[in-house]
């Protein structure tokens, strides 16, 4: 059940007529949309930040594995050490096929296939390594880039004081800690309720949610939402809740669509938490629907007005747990919440001796990996 929703064409179009003055040199204004591809996980230039991937900057020249900050892998750091210092050549071999080149690399993304995307990805990032950007003579100067008088390095942190806040203290038992600011619990607080509690004011259509999604969620979702490799699968799965290996989509299982946005909002684009508006997080939800045939009118606009008028297929299949009125329950009685052991409490075992504490620093299993 692909789509092609009619922009998807002009997309395609757009860009040919863009990278064509590029005949066969390498061309950094081309790199900066095949860039695209990578900027999911990667950021680059002033202010970048570690994402799933590590921060590009400096890349030519650097040893693999060696951005401060960054919790790279274990066959990625042995690489480093082994040598592998990041350069045009290396670089193309491993933009070329990331898994052929380093066995076990974290970096979940297939390779580039065409040499012209290599290179002008490469002559692209050229231009974000100090001192790299002037031999290299294909690099041209990105539009933003900052003028050479001031490339002295910047702070990266900054060394403004934060201004006093007045803090009322905690009155609890140990006296510790401080009462929450309304800000901070206004913050804190973005729950979405299935009767559209907490919605935000904003809209967005399902032509607008389409190119946000192919450029922020579609490398891991597919562009369809079909799923990349063993990333999650956000269209279609209808009619497959009764099989044996049912596929739970937003079309096909989930009950409300208020999940949906708060979902988005909250935790997307994987490893680039709250970065959308929420005009962003309308489109890209009425885009959902429309991925999941519920709305079918490209021009069809979601908004905190008519949030609540859509409802999810499924939604009639949850029903609220009423297991202890069923019989198998109701004959065990009321279950015990107070003093339900007698005797004092005896320590059997600790729970690092009998292994179910992951044993932090070095282990591969404490997380922070994307496999
Ligand atoms: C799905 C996320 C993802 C995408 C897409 C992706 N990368 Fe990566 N990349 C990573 C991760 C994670 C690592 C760290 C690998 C490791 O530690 O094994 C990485 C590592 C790298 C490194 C090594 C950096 C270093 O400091 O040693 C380079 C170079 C790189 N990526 C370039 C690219 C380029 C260029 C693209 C786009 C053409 C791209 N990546 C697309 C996630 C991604
Ligand atoms: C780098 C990969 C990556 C990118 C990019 C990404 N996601 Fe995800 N997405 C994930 C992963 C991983 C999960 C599952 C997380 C979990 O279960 O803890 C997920 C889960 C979801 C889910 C819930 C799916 C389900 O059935 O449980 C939705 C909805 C979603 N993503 C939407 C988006 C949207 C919209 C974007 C773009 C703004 C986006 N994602 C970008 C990796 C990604």
């Amino acid at each position: 059940m692909l789509k092609f929703p009619k922009s998807a064409a002009f997309a395609v179009l757009g860009l040919t007529l863009l990278s064509t003055p590029s005949w066969a040199e390498a061309d950094a204004g081309a790199g900066e949309k095949v860039f695209k591809k990578c900027a999911a996980c990667h950021a680059v230039g002033d202010g970048a930040k570690h994402k799933i991937g590590p921060v590009l900057n400096d890349l030519i020249g650097r040893t693999a594995g060696t951005a401060e900050g960054f919790k790279y892998s274990n066959p990625m750091i042995a690489a480093g050490e082994a040598g592998l210092v990041w350069d045009q050549t290396t670089l193309a071999e491993y933009l070329a096929n990331p898994k052929g080149m380093i066995k076990g690399t974290k970096m979940a993304f297939a390779g580039l296939k065409k040499d012209d995307e290599i290179e002008n990805v490469l002559a692209y990032l050229t231009t974000f390594s100090q001192g790299e950007a002037a031999s290299a003579p294909a690099a041209q100067e990105p539009a933003d880039a900052a003028p050479v008088e001031t490339a002295e390095t910047t702070p990266a942190v900054s060394t403004e004081t934060a201004p006093a806040m007045a803090v009322e203290a905690s009155t609890g038992a140990f006296g510790l800690g401080r009462v929450a600011m309304p800000e901070e619990i206004a913050a804190w607080n973005i729950d979405i309720r299935p009767d559209g509690m907490g919605l935000p004011e904003g809209k967005g259509t399902v032509a607008e949610g389409e190119p946000i999604f192919t450029e922020k969620c579609a490398v891991c979702h597919g562009d369809f939402g079909e799923g990349t490799g063993r990333w999650p699968v956000l269209a279609g799965g209808q009619d497959t809740l009764q099989r044996e290996r049912p596929e739970k989509t937003i079309g096909s299982y989930w009950p409300y669509l208020s999940t949906v946005f708060d979902y988005v909002r909250r935790a997307m684009p994987f490893g680039d938490a709250r970065s959308l508006s929420d005009d962003d997080v309308y489109a890209l939800t009425a885009y959902l629907l429309y991925l999941n045939d519920i709305v079918t009118d490209e021009d069809f606009e979601l908004s905190n007005e008519n949030f609540t008028s859509i409802r999810l297929p499924n939604e009639g299949n949850f029903i609220p747990d009423d297991r202890l009125s069923e019989p198998h329950y109701a004959k065990r009685g009321e279950p015990c919440m107070s003093e339900c052991k007698p005797g004092p409490v005896k320590i059997t075992a600790r729970a690092q001796i009998i292994d179910v504490t992951p044993d932090g620093e070095g282990d591969e299993n404490t997380g922070g990996g994307i496999d």
